[in-house]
């Protein structure tokens, strides 16, 4: 059986399957490491398992390439595995779907990883936003941009407008890109990435501003500005964040820092702007470890970012002499990433064994072909 997880991609359902996921999660954690090692032994070169860093340790050990979203899109594409089996969210399957090679299958161990910042935009509402540009007569002048943390169906949105995609590590390249051939770009969905960048580029705060879809369900024409601001802008910013990073604060920099005298705040660039104005560096999850991996012996680090990267960091690193603190004491979980369990990955896996794809995430060609035409754009 198929199912339509939105109006671009289906997902083959749990019926395909010969051993049900609910005999899987009634079973401890523990009690999946050998099934899992055993399936993947057996499964050899057929198969490739992507794992995110905001993985859960139990999960992202078995994978045999971790990265950030856009090293993992790299993966992807130079990986001649026919089955890749993406721990992260949904997403990054659909997007490591469309820079497969045909006969390539991908497959999210649990449908329900989504991400909600993703979620913030659906392809209606960037129409309506676009239609409002044109109305006023500044859609030929803007570039759209989205974050890959998007539907594929902006993606293709953006890639058949001249535009393209982005990570947190290739958002300035993006915005470069877009900039030598637009006066103005439209980027989505997540506002904060998009201010830091701006900001970063020397584009003032006036100069961007904030589109709101919701304000145009209210009514709005113009997403809550007017057409002479939004004429008047450099970047137009989709009024979209996510949970995880915006929960970190300004105090929680002037707490760490009062606390660990000579500390260094490094954070993802999804944080807020006033949280990014009093860090020491920005920086996508694979620069965070980098930056990390490069410090002398004895450094001190507050990383704002998903909490299972920054507790793996803790202990990786301190061995190495180097202490890693949460920017905030509560620690922030992205709910989304941690639903992909052993137990999802165990059922997935064996599965494959017995010749049963499941939960595989596949892109509607048409859409695939401009999604693919904004990703190449990102990575050429
Ligand atoms: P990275 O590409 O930096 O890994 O970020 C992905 C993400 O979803 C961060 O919240
Ligand atoms: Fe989405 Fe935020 Fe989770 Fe990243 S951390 S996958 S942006 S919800």
């Amino acid at each position: 059986m198929t199912f339509v997880l939105d109006e671009a991609t289906t997902a083959s359902a749990e019926a395909n399957a010969a051993c049900s996921l609910d005999h899987y999660l009634a079973l401890p954690d523990h009690s999946m490491d050998d099934r899992i090692a055993a399936a993947r032994a057996k499964l050899g070169a057929t198969t490739v398992i992507l794992g995110h860093h905001y993985q859960r340790d139990e999960v992202v050990r078995f994978a045999d390439f971790t990265g950030d979203s856009y090293k993992l899109s790299k993966s992807a594409m130079a990986t001649g595995a026919r089955y890749i089996v993406f721990c992260g969210v949904h997403f990054m399957a659909e997007s490591a779907d469309i820079l497969a090679d045909n006969g390539q299958q991908v497959i999210l161990p649990d449908l329900n990883a989504g991400c909600s910042m993703a979620d913030m935009a659906e392809i209606s509402q960037v129409e309506d936003c676009w239609d409002a540009l044109e109305r006023a007569g500044l859609a030929s002048e803007t570039i759209p941009v989205t974050y890959i943390n998007s539907t594929a169906a902006i993606k293709a949105f953006c890639g058949e407008r001249d535009g393209l995609v982005c990570t947190s590590s290739s958002a300035r390249k993006a915005l470069d890109w877009a900039f030598a051939r637009g006066k103005r770009v439209l980027f989505l969905p997540d506002q904060h990435l998009g201010r830091n960048t701006g900001q970063a580029m020397g584009i003032p705060l006036e100069e961007m501003v904030v589109w709101d879809p919701w304000a145009v369900q209210l009514g709005s024409s113009w997403g809550g500005q007017s057409a002479e601001r939004l004429a008047a802008s450099r970047i137009v910013l989709w009024k979209g964040h996510c949970a995880v990073h915006q929960r970190f604060l300004p105090s929680h920099v002037d707490q760490v820092r009062a606390k660990y005298p000579g500390i260094q705040v490094i954070v993802h660039p999804e944080c807020r702007y006033e949280v990014c104005q009093k860090a020491d560096m920005l920086g996508s999850t694979e620069q965070l470890i980098a930056r990390i991996e490069q410090a002398p012996v004895g450094s001190t680090f507050a990383v704002g970012t998903e909490i299972h990267l920054v507790n793996r960091m803790a202990k990786r690193f301190a061995s190495e002499g180097k202490k890693i603190v949460s920017l905030d004491d509560a620690g922030c979980l992205c709910t989304t990433m941690y639903r992909i369990s052993p137990q999802h990955l165990a059922w997935a896996l064996e599965n494959l064994v017995e010749g049963h794809v499941v939960n595989r995430i596949q892109v509607r060609p048409d859409v695939k072909r401009w999604a693919r035409v904004a990703l190449d754009r990102m990575l050429g």
